[in-house]
C-alpha cells in the first residue's frame, strides 16, 4: 500500500487521502482547541448517501423540527441571518421546544438538560464541516460534524465535540452531550435513507439560503460565483 501524506497542524493530523488539494485545511479547528477542551468523539458511522445529499441536508434550515422532533421536541425554526462568505458561511436560528412532564423527566433526567430555546449558530466551512456552536445552561459546546466522501453512494461523518465550561457540572455532563449528539447523526442518518433524493423539486420552502449555498458552491468548487447569499 501507498503511505498517506499526513499534514500535522497542531493538534490536528489531517490527509487529502492522495487527492491533490484544491481548498487550503481549515484553522478553525486549532482556534477551537486553544480555547475549549476536547470532551470526546461521537456519530462515527457511514452513511447511504452522496456527499452532496448530505450537504444539502445539514444545511436546510427547515428539516429540524421533523428530523430532529423525537428527543428533542423542536417545535420550530425562527430563521435569523445568513452569512455568506464564499467557502465559509454563519447561519443564526432560535429552535423553540416543547417542554418535558415533570414524570418525563423524572424518568429520563438527561432531557432536563435541553433548553427550551435552542439558539443555533452554524459555523460551515464547506464541503467537510459544520460547527454547531450550543449555549448550554453550564457552558458552550462547539460540536464539530465532519463529511467524507467514502464512495459514490456513501459518505463518512463524524463529530468531535468542545466544550467551554461556566459551571464545574458542565464537564461531568459531558457523556450526556455526546449522547445528544448521536442522536443527532443517527437521525439525519436515518432520513438520508428514506428520501429520494432525485424526485425534482417543485416548490421553494422558506429557510432554504444554506441549501443554495451548498448547490452554488458544489457547482463551482473549488471556485465561488454568484450569487451573493447574505440576508
Ligand atoms: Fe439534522
Amino acid at each position: 500500500m501507498q503511505p498517506l501524506e499526513l499534514i500535522i497542524q497542531g493538534d490536528f493530523i489531517w490527509s487529502y487521502g492522495g487527492y491533490e488539494p484544491k481548498i487550503p485545511i481549515p484553522t478553525v479547528l486549532n482556534e477551537i482547541a486553544n480555547s475549549y477542551y476536547f470532551v470526546g468523539h461521537t456519530g462515527d458511522r457511514s452513511v447511504k448517501t452522496d456527499l452532496l445529499n448530505m450537504l444539502l441536508n445539514m444545511h436546510d434550515y427547515n428539516h429540524q423540527n421533523g428530523t430532529h422532533r423525537d428527543l428533542f421536541r423542536i417545535t420550530e425554526v425562527e430563521f435569523h441571518q445568513f452569512i455568506d462568505n464564499g467557502h465559509q458561511s454563519h447561519a443564526f436560528y432560535d429552535m423553540p421546544t416543547a417542554p418535558y412532564s415533570l414524570a418525563e423527566k423524572l424518568s429520563k433526567p438527561d432531557v432536563m438538560l435541553l433548553p427550551r430555546i435552542i439558539k443555533a449558530h452554524l459555523e460551515n466551512h464547506f464541503p467537510s464541516l459544520v460547527i454547531f456552536h450550543g449555549e448550554m445552561p453550564f457552558g458552550k459546546a462547539a460540536q464539530c460534524h465532519f463529511f467524507v466522501p467514502e464512495a459514490e453512494n456513501c459518505t463518512r461523518t463524524y463529530v468531535l465535540l468542545f466544550g467551554q465550561a461556566k459551571h464545574p457540572v458542565f464537564k461531568l455532563l459531558g457523556g450526556t452531550y455526546l449522547k445528544f449528539g448521536k442522536v443527532v447523526v443517527d437521525q439525519d442518518a436515518d432520513i438520508l435513507g428514506k428520501i429520494y433524493p432525485d424526485a425534482p423539486q417543485k416548490i421553494k420552502l422558506n429557510n432554504e439560503v444554506g441549501m443554495d449555498w451548498v448547490r452554488r458552491n458544489f457547482a463551482s468548487f473549488p471556485n465561488v460565483t454568484a450569487p451573493h447569499l447574505s440576508k
